[in-house]
């Protein structure tokens, strides 16, 4: 094992936080570190939606930030959601001076289209549905061209380094077959999401919820594992992962509709956009009785499809399936983690020298139920605070060690968890089922000890476990109703526990 010391933020993943915090650190030297090269296999380019930002003459950052707190049932954190929805304008137009080609209305403002649980149209998008990878390519482009920042397209996370007081003073990075030690002033995990531990999911699928596995095992604090948001109009066309139909195609007027063409969720013009959640269980219980579940975009869309979704009309077609003609089926699917690593607005979490920031982290705005198109808008926002916070931290000297990197699950294992994940500790949740998948996670963890995708499995079910109410993404068929008082989960290694 070789050891380099790196005298600047190290930042473990290239998806829209990542670099944005890369960008920020300037004049600082940041070392980016990513599995795969840039744009590949991170959820940020997968988005369809786009930016929720207050952008139109009738809206305000204080309308976002009530929206977000009312799809959040109870669990936002209001400071937090008010310097997010605060930043939203400055963010946009961040992005923009750095070439993202956002949709434009006729003045040359920006266009801003309606998603679910959104008060106002709100959402700016690029060529309808291709905001995400249009967003990352300029901020790769950019990343690309400053000085300040190295890319490593091929280094795999295995480890944080730790010195006795507990202070992360970097990480093991694998690369090419050998292990790597680097120290740096700030290690930043924006490592995504986990919604490939499950087997529906419209994420990538080497997102298993690493980053926040190896933050816990160093002691850091984990804020709300369970919330899981479930999409309700993942294509269910035989893809693994499965691909999206954006939801700014229901605020276009396509309908769900069960096989027999009735509402799914009532006739009422606005009944398909209300929250995520109601929306992902309305179309798994259709999808449980046997009713099918499908998105028709036929009146709405038509023949407009090709040109206003291009993103989701060729996925379509490659899946034998034209949407001007034919509903589309539909499943829910994991989409988003709204739990993860305990971090401020700046990424500081609860260990000194550990930033976390994005789908890793949770920094209180998504609660239990993130905002539709939150989530690129906080990758940037938080992600330009936390560079600008990780460029401040200051090198430290003496021991620091990280134990053994943990052993990766066999394909036939990790298909054993995320089938078990999507059955039990899916959209519908109960005792038995989370049981269940505590077994299997025990099974597993025999052959494959200290995995970081089972850890990471395990802060999802036993949390879920010990939440017995349902908000938000969490739904628990045997406590179908809310507590009174909405109480956050707060995990550290060794014990998992409920507080607050
Ligand atoms: C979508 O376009 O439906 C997804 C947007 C999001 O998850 O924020």
């Amino acid at each position: 094992m070789s050891r380099i010391e790196h005298d600047g933020p190290l930042i473990i993943g290239g998806g829209l936080a990542g670099l944005s915090a890369a960008l920020e650190a300037a004049p600082r030297r940041a070392l980016v570190v990513t599995p795969a090269p840039l744009l590949q296999a991170c959820s940020s380019a997968w988005a369809q939606g786009g930016v929720a930002a207050a952008l139109s003459h009738t809206d305000a950052p204080a309308l976002h930030a009530a929206d977000t707190e009312a799809a959040g049932a109870g669990l936002v954190e209001a400071e937090a959601a008010r310097l997010l929805t605060a930043d939203g304008r400055e963010t946009v137009e961040w992005l923009a001076s750095l070439g993202a080609p956002f949709d434009r209305d006729a003045a040359g403002g920006f266009a801003v289209s309606l998603e679910a649980a959104h008060s106002r149209a709100r959402v700016a998008r690029v060529g309808g549905d291709g905001a995400g990878r249009a967003i990352l390519s300029a901020l790769v482009a950019a990343a690309r061209a400053a000085p300040h920042i190295e890319v490593w397209e091929d280094g795999r996370l295995r480890g944080l380094i730790q010195d006795p007081a507990g202070r992360v003073r970097g990480a093991v990075i694998e690369r090419g077959g050998r292990l790597v030690e680097i120290l740096a002033p700030a290690v930043v995990l924006a490592t995504g999401g986990a919604g490939g531990l499950y087997a529906e999911t419209t994420t990538p699928a080497a997102l298993l919820g690493e980053g926040m596995a190896l933050a816990w095992r160093a002691g850091a604090e984990i804020l709300d594992p369970e919330f899981v948001q479930f999409h309700p109009t993942a294509m269910d066309v035989g893809l693994d992962p499965m691909p999206l139909a954006t939801e700014a195609l229901r605020g276009e007027g396509a309908r769900l509709v069960d096989g027999e063409g009735q509402f799914l969720l009532g006739g009422a013009l606005d009944a398909d956009l209300q929250s995520r959640d109601v929306v992902a269980r309305a179309v798994h219980a259709a999808r449980a009785a046997g009713r099918g579940a499908y998105l028709d975009a036929r009146a709405a869309i038509g023949a407009d499809f090709p040109h206003e979704f291009p993103a989701v009309f060729a996925a379509c077609m490659r899946a034998g399936l034209d949407p001007r003609e034919t509903p589309i089926p539909v499943a829910a699917a994991a989409h988003y983690h709204m739990g993860g690593i305990a971090a401020g607005p700046d990424g500081r979490t609860t260990l000194e020298g550990l930033f976390a920031v994005g789908e890793c982290a949770a920094t209180g705005v998504h609660g239990a139920n993130r905002l539709a198109s939150n989530s690129l808008l906080e990758a940037a926002a938080f992600g330009r605070r936390t560079g600008r916070a990780a460029a401040r931290a200051r090198t430290h000297a003496g021991p620091a060690v990280a134990p053994p990197p943990a052993p990766d699950l066999k394909p036939a294992d990790l298909a054993r968890l995320r089938q078990v994940m999507s059955a039990e500790a899916g959209v519908v949740r109960n005792a038995a089922g989370l049981t269940h998948a505590l077994a299997v996670l025990d099974d597993l963890d025999a052959r494959a000890p200290g995995a970081l995708p089972l850890i990471a499995a395990r802060l999802i079910v036993e949390a879920a476990l010990a939440r017995r109410e349902s908000r938000g993404g969490h739904w628990r068929s045997d406590f179908p109703t809310p507590a009174a008082e909405a109480r956050h989960t707060r995990l550290r290694a060794p014990s998992l526990a409920m507080a607050e």
